[in-house]
């Protein structure tokens, strides 16, 4: 068989383990062809494809980023884009897809699907907000370099008397801000699924610093929001593509702290850090597993499924399940975020 393959959208550690699962499996036990696009979505619709070997996933295991390349590309959303997938497949003779990505890769490919390919979804985003599985590539490690870097800020709030806010990813949940701010013992976890109060928030912080404490930590996820209703207005500020502007809401929170306490504040937006770098093993592991579940499942002749950790076990889930969901933090896990502040 003819297999395309392509990573599209944000960047994770763990990529290239799945990418060399998919080769290694599909090549050494069925002898297909894995094709490469480079670029996602993008490189479909040009026909930018790496037939790719063993030769090109020699020694990717630990490296990060994606050996194919990626963007920020939805061919639905273009002009002619799934008329142009269409013919480029066809031209390169691709038999099935298997398409890594979070949610905007994986709306494409139900698009896609829904014009006869067949398709088989492998879920990578460090924001952990993919419906239907447990966990997404590079959602550990990035969990890991937050919580690292929340290590290093306590040292230096305590030194300096400050409060520290620091913001990390998550545009739609708090999976980041939740787990790594339990991690590094944050006072405050702030995350979209819980608005905000901020006068809640600086009486809380008056009140430590009074009682017992000359420092304080705030992780902030960067769709955090206030509470409708609450004294201080924010609306998300996003670019042109959609993107959070980093910085915009730690900034905003760090100021109304400030002016509100008098405490001495700064702020650390830890951005594209969480996305670069070496993945943990827990990463390589998921990658390795998904890459070969998601052979196995076209082996199978699956179609329109994405591969999901349910527990220990992988598992296929049905696309349209999925589409257009996000999986939030669940209540339980902001409670024990919240209750140890
Ligand atoms: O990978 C998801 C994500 O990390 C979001 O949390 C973040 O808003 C976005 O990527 C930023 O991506 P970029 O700046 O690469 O478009």
């Amino acid at each position: 068989m003819r297999i395309g393959l392509l990573t599209g959208g944000g960047d994770c550690p763990g990529l290239n383990a799945a990418i060399r699962a998919v080769v290694k499996h599909g090549v050494g036990e069925y002898g297909h062809s894995i094709i490469g696009f480079r670029n996602g979505w993008k490189g479909v619709v040009e026909g930018d494809v790496l037939p790719l070997t063993r030769q090109h996933i020699r020694g990717v295991l630990d490296s990060g980023g994606t050996l194919l390349g990626t963007a920020r590309y939805h061919p639905h959303s273009e002009d002619g884009g799934l008329d142009a997938v269409m013919a480029t497949l066809e031209a390169e003779r691709i038999e099935a897809l298997i398409c890594i990505g979070g949610d905007g890769t994986l709306h494409a490919a139900s698009k896609v699907a829904e014009r006869g390919v067949r398709i088989v979804a492998i879920p990578k985003t460090i924001d952990n907000d993919v419906a239907g599985t447990d966990r997404a590539i590079g959602f550990d490690t990035a969990v890991n370099i937050a919580t690292e870097a929340i290590d290093r800020i306590h040292t230096t709030a305590e030194s300096h008397n400050r409060v520290m806010v620091v913001e990390v990813m998550g545009r739609s949940a708090g999976w980041i801000a939740v787990n790594a701010g339990i991690a590094g013992g944050a006072e405050i976890v702030l995350a979209p699924e819980d608005p905000f109060d901020i006068d809640r928030i600086t009486r809380y912080l008056q009140h430590r610093h009074r009682a017992h404490a000359n420092f304080s930590i705030v992780v902030i996820a960067e769709g955090a929001v206030p509470k409708e209703g609450s004294s201080m207005t924010y609306e998300t500020k996003v670019g042109q593509f959609g993107e959070i502007i980093a910085g915009a809401v730690s900034e905003r929170v760090a100021r109304e702290i400030a002016t509100r306490t008098g405490f001495d504040t700064r702020v650390t937006v830890l951005g594209h850090v969480q996305r670069g770098g070496t993945p943990l093993p827990a990463d390589r592991i998921l990658g390795s597993r998904f890459g070969v579940a998601a052979v196995d499942a076209l082996h199978e002749g699956k179609s329109e499924v994405m591969t999901a950790l349910r527990g220990e076990e992988i598992v296929l889930v049905p696309l349209a399940e999925i589409a257009g969901k996000v999986k939030h933090v669940p209540p339980d896990l902001l409670r024990v975020a919240n209750a140890l502040a």
